[in-house]
């Protein structure tokens, strides 16, 4: 209980102490991808990397409003120098068609010529009740582990291919959660048993863990593609080809609640004021993306984020990630993932391994 008062007071304590940024060329002539580019973390990660020097900014949406509404915030947060400089591309991570189609657009753009410099995975969703998304998965699974695991491995064989034309790796950065560190896996082995998966157990109305036990089941699988990713991200001097990270921005005041209106009035304000309290800007929070797209060789595979210690995060990765029931659970859920991507999208089914 002690502990996870001060893990909230020092959220509260990085509202006003931010990480600080980078120097001013950081990004001066990289071409760059955030996914979910219309709000939150997404907007505020495009407007630093225009205002960092980035020559080409792609986000996604899925709404021509919303695109256009982050168009011009852009634009605005970054006094015009935007201009000519973001391009918008469509991206449903609810249907796999669209992540696929997705894939293919950007390697066209810079196919031969260093692919992308940076990759920001960031869209997200945290649902509030069950919901099923266009490929027959509760929606949290859907976008925050399958899509997210699926659009990771169409672009880091492409990223990693397109090493020879680059002086310096690229980087694929994943948008977690310390979340993931929530679930308790010991008893996903025995879900697994009872209903034929992890993931099906998930998804099913009545196996429901509220909001927040979702949210974190979901980050928790996507940790398990991206620690795989890493892995093969490595070329044969065992040297990164591409340099793979997770993060975790801390609490952002983003659209991310926006669901919580829908649990009702008392539910709502009860976030907005917690929110309001504890939780830091997106442009704040955005700035342990940009660190995650400055990350060293040495810092491959790693879970970049502000708040505790190494050692800390370390002890508690070990429960779910780095210990011998983590990494079964790993195979387990990735074996999952592996079916549905070659049954529901079979575009994949070259990458994916065995
Ligand atoms: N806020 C936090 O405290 C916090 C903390 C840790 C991690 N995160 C993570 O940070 C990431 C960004 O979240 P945020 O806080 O910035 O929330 P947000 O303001 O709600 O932004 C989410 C973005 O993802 C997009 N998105 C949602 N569902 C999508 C789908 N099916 N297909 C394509 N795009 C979709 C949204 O697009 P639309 O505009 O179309 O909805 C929006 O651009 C998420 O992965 C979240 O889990 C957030």
């Amino acid at each position: 209980m002690a502990g996870g008062i001060s893990k909230i007071l020092y959220q509260a304590y990085m509202k006003w102490h931010p990480i600080p940024l980078p120097p001013a060329d950081a990004f001066k002539d990289q071409v760059v991808l955030v996914t979910g580019g219309t709000s939150g973390l997404g907007l505020a990660t495009a407007v630093h990397f225009v205002n960092f020097g980035a020559s080409e900014v792609i986000i996604t949406s899925r709404d021509s409003s919303r695109a256009k509404t982050a168009l011009a915030t852009i634009k605005r947060e970054t006094s015009g120098r935007s201009n000519g400089r973001v391009r918008v591309m469509d991206l449903d991570m609810s249907r796999y068609s669209s992540v696929v189609s997705f894939a293919r657009e950007v390697k066209k753009i810079r196919q031969g010529r260093g692919g992308l410099d940076c990759v920001i995975l960031n869209a997200g969703v945290a649902g509030v009740d069950f919901k099923l998304a266009d490929e027959g998965w509760e929606q949290n699974i859907q976008v925050n582990a399958l899509s997210t695991a699926l659009l990771a491995l169409f672009l880091l064989p492409w990223l990693k291919a397109e090493r020879v034309h680059r002086s310096a790796p690229a980087h694929l950065a994943v948008v977690s959660s310390s979340q993931h560190l929530e679930p308790d896996i010991r008893a996903w082995k025995e879900w697994a048993a009872a209903s034929g998966g992890v993931l099906r157990h998930f998804n099913r109305p009545e196996n429901w863990p509220g909001p927040d036990g979702m949210y974190a089941a979901t980050k928790l699988m996507a940790h398990y593609a991206v620690d795989e990713l890493a892995e093969t991200a490595l070329g044969p001097d065992g040297r990164p080809e591409v340099i793979v990270n997770t993060m975790c921005p801390g609490i952002v005041n983003s659209d991310l609640p926006r669901y919580f209106a829908e649990k009702g009035v008392g539910f709502a304000v009860g976030t907005a004021i917690f929110m309001g309290l504890v939780s830091k800007s997106p442009s704040n929070g955005a700035r342990t993306y940009l660190a995650a797209c400055l990350t060293e060789e040495s810092e491959h595979g790693k879970f970049i984020r502000f708040y505790g210690s190494e050692a800390e995060y370390q002890k508690q990765a070990d429960g779910v990630r780095t210990s011998e029931a983590g990494r079964k659970m790993r195979v387990q859920v990735l074996s999952e993932m592996r079916a549905d991507f070659a049954a529901k999208a079979p575009d994949a089914s070259g990458l994916l391994g065995s």
